[in-house]
């Protein structure tokens, strides 16, 4: 909006003065103690028009129309564009009107699907599901602010080998007599399931015979036959409680809780498909479909639909969930996956395939959002001292724990759900801070320290804002800027405003994070040399009351996308 209006001010000055076509761009500028904005665009036209560019410059800037908005100055060649305190004043009075702060919505509406959770049934959450679960949250909640329609699904890994695996060893130790006419114990608990997969996954390895007869069960559950279907509903009724309970946790929440076995129905249909449009080939028994193409710079194996035992595999059930997102819903832009980038070939042939046959309707954009690896300090892949991978559930244990101290230490009375918030919190800003794409290390003490670019710091601001507020009885007035400290409040809200769209093109929160960190700290520059609760002048302490109303609810808006609670006490 602002960059709008101050081009159009260069533009109609470039009409007066004879550059009817200037077309003149402004960004934010690179010296933000000299100027707000900035506009490059007399270089470039100088030389076309001929002439020099200061000149052009100057003379342009002498041009523009008289505004009690903006101050503009040449610099060089460089148009340099300062909002004055008239403008940052109004622009305060209208965003704290707003009930979106002054954020624009963008103009074209998405439908999205959105494909984040990926827990598996009978398997623990560990950590690689942690990143997608807090990455694919925030970008469903910006989507939506933007003006998107989302939906989420968990596609929970409910279909596969493990489920075999699982109720093999379950036999194998008794558990499951019940079901077999040995007995009339059919109770299963969450402690049995936990204790087989892991001793049936190392099994599975080391003994052929097992594993062999691990698929022969896995098909006997995908075929739906008794008792082992049966048992496979009480797995997983038992696994997704415990599932959905950590997502709860991190915030994670999704519309559709369907999984792989959800896409089974569709399984045939998609086949039925590939088949009609002669993609299906047979390779040693199996069905295939020839993926690659000429402009593969790495071979691209074919994708593996069907195995000789008819058996469906993982590609299988996420082509057939394509094909029955795109029957449940019309009109679908988009579909998107976050996980790491161990799946990346996976995706590639699964989005071929359904390109190829059509299962995903030419327009539709099928994206693979790949997120980097949350490393240890060592920098590999985090995992537990003796070398494990890493449960969900311990992770979060270790935030609410860690965070818990340290309220201690600072004298705050708190439960475990303030020590949950602060030490969730503090993990998601963490992670998001970086950028999607790239590894970072987990490091809980710079997470949770409660000054720098922390998820903290930012929940602190705004437990100091609400303190604040609390103690002052008069209703806000009119924001009134006139100091460099709130000038800088209201700089740091417009740079806020424009991240949103930059993160939506970049699909990554980092930018949103750095914004709102930065906004977090112009108020903290401004609280450090102002009193509100002890201002004498009733008009600036409501102006004032008004700004922190302001800076209150922006820092909210950005919280809300990154998913991030913040604690009444700190
Ligand atoms: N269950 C998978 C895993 O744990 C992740 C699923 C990702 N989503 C998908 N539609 N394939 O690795």
């Amino acid at each position: 909006m602002i960059k709008k209006e101050i081009e159009q001010l260069l533009n109609i000055a470039g009409k007066k003065i004879g550059v009817e076509d200037a077309d003149f761009k402004v960004s934010f500028s690179s010296l933000p103690e000299v100027c707000d904005f900035q506009c490059n665009g007399c270089f470039a036209l100088a030389k076309r028009v001929g002439k020099n560019p200061v000149a052009l410059a100057e003379e342009l800037v002498a041009n523009i129309e008289k505004t009690e908005d903006y101050e503009f100055f040449v610099m060089k060649a460089f148009i340099n564009i300062k909002l004055t305190d008239k403008k940052l004043s109004k622009l305060g009075v209208a965003y704290l009107k707003d009930e979106r702060g002054g954020l624009v919505k963008h103009n074209k509406s998405q439908f999205i699907i959105l494909d984040y959770g990926g827990a598996n049934v009978a398997k623990a959450l560990h950590v690689g599901h942690l990143r997608p679960a807090i990455i694919g949250e925030s970008l469903k909640r910006l989507y939506k602010l933007m003006g998107d329609k989302v939906i989420s699904d968990v596609h929970l890994g409910d279909w596969g080998l493990q489920m075999g695996l699982t109720e093999l060893q379950l036999y194998e130790d008794g558990k499951l007599d019940g079901y077999f006419g040995k007995g009339k114990n059919k109770t299963l608990t969450l402690d049995d399931l936990n204790e087989a997969y892991p001793k049936a996954s190392a099994r599975k390895g080391q003994e052929e015979d097992f594993r062999l007869k691990a698929e022969d069960w896995t098909l006997k559950i995908q075929r739906k036959e008794s008792p082992y279907y049966e048992i496979y509903q009480v797995i997983r009724e038992l696994s997704v409680k415990e599932i959905a309970a950590n997502y709860s946790k991190l915030g994670a929440q999704f519309d559709l809780w369907y999984g792989e076995s959800t896409a089974d129905d569709y399984c045939g249909e998609a086949i039925e498909i590939l088949d009609k449009r002669r993609l299906l080939k047979s390779s040693e028994g199996a069905k295939v479909v020839e993926v690659a193409s000429e402009s593969d710079n790495a071979p691209m194996p074919p994708c593996l639909i069907q195995k000789s035992n008819g058996a469906s595999l993982y590609a299988t059930t996420d082509i057939a969930t394509i094909l029955m997102r795109n029957k449940m819903y019309k009109n679908v832009d988009r579909i998107e996956y976050v996980t790491d980038g161990r799946q990346q070939l996976h995706f590639k042939q699964v989005f071929r395939v359904c390109k190829m046959s059509g299962i995903s309707p030419e327009g539709q954009q099928l994206v693979h959002i790949v997120n980097g690896t949350m490393n240890g300090k060592d920098g590999k892949p985090f995992k537990t001292r003796s070398g494990d991978t890493i449960k969900l559930e311990d992770i979060i244990s270790m935030l609410s724990t860690k965070a818990g101290e340290k309220l201690k230490a600072n004298g705050v009375e708190g439960g475990e759900d303030m020590a949950l918030k602060i030490g969730v919190g503090a993990m998601k800003f963490g992670d998001l801070i970086n950028n999607v794409s790239k590894d970072y290390i987990f490091d809980l003490d710079k997470f949770l320290a409660f000054e720098g670019k922390t998820g903290p710091y930012i929940q602190y601001t705004v437990v100091r804002i609400n303190s604040i507020l609390n103690k002052i009885d008069i209703p806000a007035g009119n924001i009134n800027i006139t100091t460099e400290e709130e000038r800088n409040i209201m700089r740091a809200i417009i740079k806020l405003n424009s991240a949103y769209e930059v993160c939506y093109q970049e699909k990554s929160l980092n930018g949103l994070c750095s914004a709102v960190y930065d906004l977090a700290s112009a108020f903290s520059g401004f609280y450090n040399n102002y009193n509100v609760v002890n201002e004498k002048d009733a008009q600036k302490k409501a102006g004032w009351v008004a700004l922190l109303h302001l800076v209150k609810k922006k820092l909210m808006q950005a919280l809300n996308v990154l998913a991030i609670e913040v604690p009444d006490k700190m």
